[in-house]
């Protein structure tokens, strides 16, 4: 069929699960059609995580989206959730699919899935896999988009599993334990569009000089972890996490380490690049969200890359039991984080969404070690990534061992609140907030003691006089 053709189908108030993980994997050419015609309004929108202008930014646009879950990156749809003009539900990308496949929540009615290719047993994804499994599995019908650009190399690379009630049967991050496709009967089929449409691509910026001192620092807190016996030589395995700061991070553990593994939900520029230098040995992710020259590296190496990187559902991908199983080293980027180690992933000064908790929450509750790293500012310094109190919570102080700056590190483990503070403060903060940051701490000691000390009346006056006159400075 064509594009056009397969929008008719869908009635308004549908329930739709798109294919789509961090910018890859999501169609293009049925969402837009849908918009352009502009019939089925009132859509519930359910993707594995981010996907691209073509599906949010348009349906958005054309003012048909009623709800949407779990993850997303959209300008557009950004600012129509944060209006009040698309319901949103932020999930931790594990409990997305858990509920789609008990049940719970609205009945699907498709699944609009971008393919590499078709068999009689079933649909082979694309370089990523996110919710795709199970949105096929409940969806009452499917709509498919077979990309002909895409390799038929890349079958082979997915591993398809549904968690039952049995154990996940995962040791390494190269254990395969399912199938190389998604099983879906031909009667569900309703349609199939061909297209050639490779719809976005990331863009990272090249590390500057504050993400490359924030990788330095977690490498040497590492190595220093390996020396003490904590870590194996070649560390247990990596999860790391979406964005600018993740990726720089990654790409200096290259310098010190060698045989590494990776357990992900997404695999950045940086983690391919080393994968093709055989500083990761083998990797497990649900997407490989690369820019368009690193696409082009995957695909034309694809024989190289199925032999170390398994694709796999983001029920798996990010399930507790195999994080803590595998006792990962997880590696995430917060908006803010607190005096006492509490972390803010996903609103802008407590009330505007960012992008959502994605599987940060999956990983910091069970990894092994749990690490946050950020720049200490923000905002060309008007904004203090350590504050206070966060103005969100989306990470206690109980799912955080180490914060991370440019400044140095803050070892959490085995601290008191206030120990922790005086490592956040002298270790992360910027030396312009730190004396702030000591004036807030004693004066929170000094009237409300207690166990951790907070003033109340202060505790967010640094966001207030940020939005009252732009800087958190006095
Ligand atoms: N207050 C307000 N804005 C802040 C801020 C703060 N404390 N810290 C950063 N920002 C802004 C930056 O200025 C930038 O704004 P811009 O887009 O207008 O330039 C934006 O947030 C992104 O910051 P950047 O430094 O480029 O970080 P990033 O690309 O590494 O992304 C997150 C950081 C937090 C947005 C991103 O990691 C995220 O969405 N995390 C939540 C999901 C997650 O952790 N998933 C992990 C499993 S994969």
């Amino acid at each position: 069929m064509t594009a056009e053709e397969a929008a008719a189908l869908v009635q308004p108030g549908s329930c739709i699960g798109f294919s789509g993980f961090t910018l890859v994997g999501y169609p293009t050419q049925v969402p837009k059609a849908i918009a352009g015609l502009g019939r089925a309004d009132k859509l519930t929108v359910l993707t594995g995580a981010s996907v691209g202008d073509e599906l949010d930014g348009e349906l958005t646009r054309a003012g048909l989206v009623a709800f949407r879950a779990p993850y997303q990156s959209d300008k557009a749809l950004r600012n129509a959730i944060n209006a009040g003009q698309v319901g949103y539900e932020d999930f931790h990308l594990s409990h997305l699919p858990m509920m789609v496949n008990r049940g719970v929540g609205p009945r699907l009615d498709w699944a609009i899935v971008e393919c590499s290719a078709l068999t009689e047993d079933g649909i082979i994804p694309t370089a990523s896999v996110g919710a795709t499994d199970s949105f096929v599995r409940m969806a009452d019908r499917v709509i498919l988009e077979l990309n002909q650009d895409l390799p038929d190399a890349l079958y082979g690379m997915h591993d398809i599993f549904t968690v039952g009630d049995d154990v996940i049967p995962i040791r390494s991050a190269s254990d395969r334990i399912g199938l190389p496709y998604i099983p879906c009967r031909a009667d569900k089929i309703a349609a199939i569009v061909l297209t050639g449409d490779s719809g976005s691509y990331p863009h990272f910026k090249e590390p500057d000089d504050i993400s490359v001192q924030i990788s330095e620092n977690i490498v040497g807190f590492l190595k220093a972890e390996v020396e003490a016996g904590r870590q194996p030589q070649n560390l247990r395995p990596i999860q790391s996490g979406v964005g600018n700061v993740a990726n720089a991070v990654l790409s200096g553990l290259g310098r010190d380490f060698r045989g590494l593994s990776m357990y992900t939900e997404v695999m950045q520029d940086s983690a391919l690049k080393l994968v093709r230098d055989g500083v990761i040995a083998q990797a497990s992710t649900t997407a490989l969200s690369l820019s368009r020259e690193m696409q082009e590296e995957l695909y034309g190496n694809i024989d190289y890359y199925r032999e170390r990187i398994v694709i796999r559902p983001q029920e798996i991908a990010n399930n507790p039991e195999v994080v803590r199983r595998l006792q990962l080293i997880s590696m995430n980027t917060p908006i803010e984080v607190d005096i006492y180690g509490n972390v803010n992933s996903t609103h802008v000064m407590g009330s505007k969404i960012m992008n959502g908790i994605g599987g940060s929450g999956d990983f910091a509750r069970n990894a092994g070690l749990t690490i946050f790293s950020t720049g200490s500012l923000a905002k060309n310094g008007d904004i203090s990534c350590i504050v206070p109190m966060v103005s969100h919570v989306d990470h206690t102080e109980h799912d955080v061992d180490v914060i991370v700056t440019e400044y140095g590190v803050a070892d959490l483990r085995w601290k008191t609140p206030r120990q922790r503070a005086e490592a956040i403060i002298e270790n992360c903060a910027h030396p312009d907030y730190r004396p702030m940051l000591r004036e807030y701490f004693e004066e929170a000691c000094r009237t409300a003691g207690g166990h951790t000390p907070h003033v109340l009346s202060k505790a967010l006056s640094w966001h207030e006089r940020f939005l009252n006159t732009g800087s958190m400075k006095l």
